[in-house]
C-alpha cells in the first residue's frame, strides 16, 4: 500500500469514512494484486519484465496509524521502442489500406467487433468491479457505465448497417455512375480519460475499428488494470495487428508515434494543452484527423421564474454526479438574486444530504478522488475564494481526508476568483449571484470553453431570448435539464477549447473515415466493366450487396 498523501493534506476528518480491510464486503475484495505484465502488438501478448509503473485505488484503507491507498496491481511502463513497435504493426495491419482488415467487407468487420462484443460481455463483473476499485466511481455508476458501453457498441454495429445499406447503391449524375462509400483512414491513435476509461476508450476505438482503421491504443493513467481483462479478448476477436496496446506514460509513448508522422487519426481525450502538444509534433498536421474531448466549464443559469425544486435537483446531479469528474458537469451556477437565497438554503441542503462513503456502498453518491494531490488542489482554489470574499456554505463543506473530499459549495464568486474561471472538475460547485443576465450571458461568451450549458426558468419567451444567443456559444442548451453527453445517439461535441469532431453513434462513423467513391462515365465499355465487377463480386467496394 501506499501512503497517499502527505499529512499536510489532511484537516478537518470526517468519521469512519474509510473502511479496514475486514469491512470490505467479500463480494467486492480483490483476490490479490493485478499484475499486468502483457501488451499487444502484432496479434501477440508479449511478456514485459521491464519496469512497471504501480496502480493504488482511491480508496484507502484504515491501518493501525493512519489510512494507505489501496495497492491495486501494476502494469507495464513501455518505452519509445514499444510504442515504435506497435506503430510498426498497425501499419503493417493497415499496409496503406491494402491489408485484410481495411478491405474486408463490412460484414466481415462487423462480426469481428460482435465476437469481441461478446468476450467483453462475459468480462461485465471482473471489468465493474475494477472500475470501482481504481476510480472510486460507485457500483451502479460502474454498472451503468459497462452497460451503456455494450450498448453503444450494438448501436455502432446497427449503424453501420443502415450507412452500408445507403452506400450500397449507385447514383447516376450528369452522365456520371458513382459509388459513393466511406473508407478508413489509416492508423488511428487512441487515448482515453480517467473518468471514463471504458466507456469513452469504445467509443472512439470501436468506430475507428469498424470502419477499417487499425488502432494503437494507450489507456489513460487511471483506470488502466481492466484492460488486462481484454488483451486476449482483442487478440481473439481481431486479425494480427489491428489492435495494439501500448502502457506507461503518455509523455513517453506518445510524441514518438506523432513524430513519426504515421498516425492518421488521434481520438484523444483529456486537456486541450496535450492535445495542441501532440497535433503540433506531427510534421504534416494537415494529414492528421482529430477527434478531440477536452475541457467544459459548463454553465448553470437559474432565472428568477424558475421551478426551483426541479431546478435543485438537476443542478445537484449535475455538478456532484461521480464527485464533479464529468466533463459535462455543470462547473459553475448562476443564480437570480431574487432566488438566490432560497436557492442556497435548499441546495446546501441537499449536498449535506448525499450519502457519502465507498464506492460499493447502497446509494453512495459521494466517494474519493482518483487524482494524487487533487483534494490539496481543490482546497486551493476555495482557498483563493475565500482570499476574495466568498466562503463555503454548506456544513463541512471542503472537509478532507486523504483521496475523501466533502463537496463544498462556494459563495459568492466573483470573476477575480480562479473558481470561476479554472475547470475545478471535482465536487466544489461555484456559485455566481446575478441581477443582470448579461452577467452570465458574459460569462459563457467570455469562455476559453463552450461545450454545454443548462437554463433552468418556467417562462417560455424569456427562455427562448437565452436559446438564441446561447447556441452560437456552446453546442448543447438543456432547458431545464442538467447538462449530459447522453442519450448516444445525440451529438457530442464542443466549440472554443472544449472538442474537435463530432461523436455520437452515427456522427462517430463518419469521423473515423472519408468519403471515397469509383466513378465513370456512362459509357458502354463502362457499364459492362462495372457491370461484370459487381455480377462476379470482384470488389469488396464496388459492390451492391448489404446486410440486412
Ligand atoms: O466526461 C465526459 C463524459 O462524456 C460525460 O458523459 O454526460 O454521460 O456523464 P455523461
Amino acid at each position: 500500500m501506499e501512503k497517499s498523501m502527505s499529512s499536510a493534506d489532511t484537516k478537518d476528518i470526517p468519521s469512519d469514512i474509510f473502511p479496514d480491510e475486514s469491512k470490505i464486503p467479500e463480494e467486492f475484495r480483490l483476490d490479490g494484486p493485478v499484475v499486468q505484465s502483457e501488451y499487444l502488438v502484432n496479434g501477440e501478448l508479449r511478456a514485459w519484465s521491464g519496469d512497471v509503473m504501480d496502480a493504488y485505488s482511491p480508496v484507502c484503507i484504515k491501518t493501525g496509524d493512519g489510512y494507505e491507498r489501496k495497492h491495486l496491481g501494476s502494469f507495464p511502463s513501455l518505452g519509445e521502442t514499444e510504442s515504435l513497435e506497435a506503430l510498426e504493426s498497425a501499419a503493417k495491419a493497415y499496409d496503406n489500406g491494402r491489408g485484410e482488415w481495411p478491405t474486408m467487407p463490412v460484414a466481415g468487420r462487423i462480426s469481428h467487433v460482435l465476437k469481441f462484443v461478446d468476450a467483453l460481455s462475459r468480462k461485465r463483473d471482473e471489468i465493474v468491479k475494477l472500475l470501482m476499485w481504481e476510480i472510486g466511481k460507485s457500483l451502479k455508476d460502474s454498472e451503468k457505465e459497462f452497460d451503456r458501453t455494450v450498448e453503444y457498441i450494438l448501436d455502432t454495429v446497427d449503424a453501420l448497417k443502415d450507412l452500408d445499406r445507403v452506400s450500397s447503391r449507385f447514383v447516376i449524375e450528369e452522365g456520371i455512375l458513382g459509388q459513393i462509400r466511406r473508407a478508413p483512414l489509416g492508423v488511428t491513435l487512441c487515448m482515453g480519460p480517467f473518468n471514463y476509461p471504458l466507456n469513452e476508450v469504445f467509443t472512439t476505438l470501436i468506430p475507428a475499428l469498424i470502419m477499417g482503421n487499425t488502432v494503437i491504443f494507450k489507456p489513460a493513467k487511471l483506470g488502466v488494470l481492466f484492460h488486462k481483462q481484454l488483451l486476449e479478448a482483442y487478440r481473439d476477436s481481431f486479425p494480427p495487428g489491428v489492435v495494439n496496446t501500448i502502457y506507461g506514460s503518455g509523455r513517453v509513448t506518445a510524441p514518438p508515434l506523432m513524430e513519426s508522422g504515421r498516425v492518421d487519426v488521434l481520438a484523444f481525450i483529456g486537456s486541450s494543452r496535450a492535445a495542441d502538444a501532440l497535433k503540433s509534433a506531427h510534421p504534416k498536421p494537415h494529414r492528421l484527423r482529430s477527434c478531440l474531448g477536452l475541457e467544459a466549464k459548463n454553465a448553470g443559469i437559474v432565472l428568477d421564474c424558475a421551478d426551483l425544486d426541479n431546478a435543485i435537483e438537476e443542478c445537484l446531479t449535475g455538478t456532484l454526479s461521480y464527485n464533479g469528474q464529468r466533463c459535462t458537469a455543470l462547473k459553475t451556477l448562476f443564480i437570480h438574486r431574487s432566488v438566490v437565497d432560497e436557492f442556497m438554503e435548499k441546495f446546501s441542503s441537499g449536498v449535506s444530504g448525499l450519502r457519502c462513503g465507498m464506492p460499493w456502498d447502497e446509494d453512495v453518491k459521494i466517494t474519493p478522488l482518483p487524482e494524487k494531490g487533487k483534494p490539496a488542489w481543490l482546497t486551493e482554489l476555495i482557498e483563493d475564494a475565500r482570499g476574495k470574499g466568498a466562503d463555503v456554505v454548506n456544513e463541512g463543506g471542503g472537509e478532507m481526508l486523504e483521496s475523501f473530499f466533502r463537496p463544498a459549495v462556494v459563495y459568492p464568486v466573483t470573476e477575480e476568483m480562479d473558481l470561476y474561471h479554472e475547470e475545478q472538475f471535482g465536487p466544489v460547485i461555484p456559485v455566481v449571484p446575478f441581477d443582470d443576465l448579461q452577467t452570465a450571458i458574459g460569462y459563457v461568451e467570455n469562455s476559453d470553453y463552450g461545450q454545454q450549458v443548462s437554463i433552468f426558468g418556467t417562462d417560455p419567451q424569456r427562455i427562448a431570448k437565452l436559446i438564441d444567443p446561447l447556441v452560437n456559444q456552446v453546442c448543447r442548451l438543456n432547458v431545464n435539464s442538467q447538462c449530459q453527453r447522453g442519450p448516444d445517439t445525440f451529438p457530442f461535441t464542443g466549440r472554443k477549447d472544449s472538442a474537435e469532431g463530432t461523436l455520437s453513434v452515427s456522427d462517430a462513423l463518419r469521423v473515423f473515415s472519408i468519403r471515397t467513391l469509383v466513378a465513370s462515365k456512362m459509357k458502354d465499355m463502362n457499364r459492362e466493366i462495372i457491370n461484370t465487377i459487381v455480377r462476379e463480386h470482384m470488389s469488396n467496394f464496388l459492390s451492391t450487396d448489404f446486410i440486412i
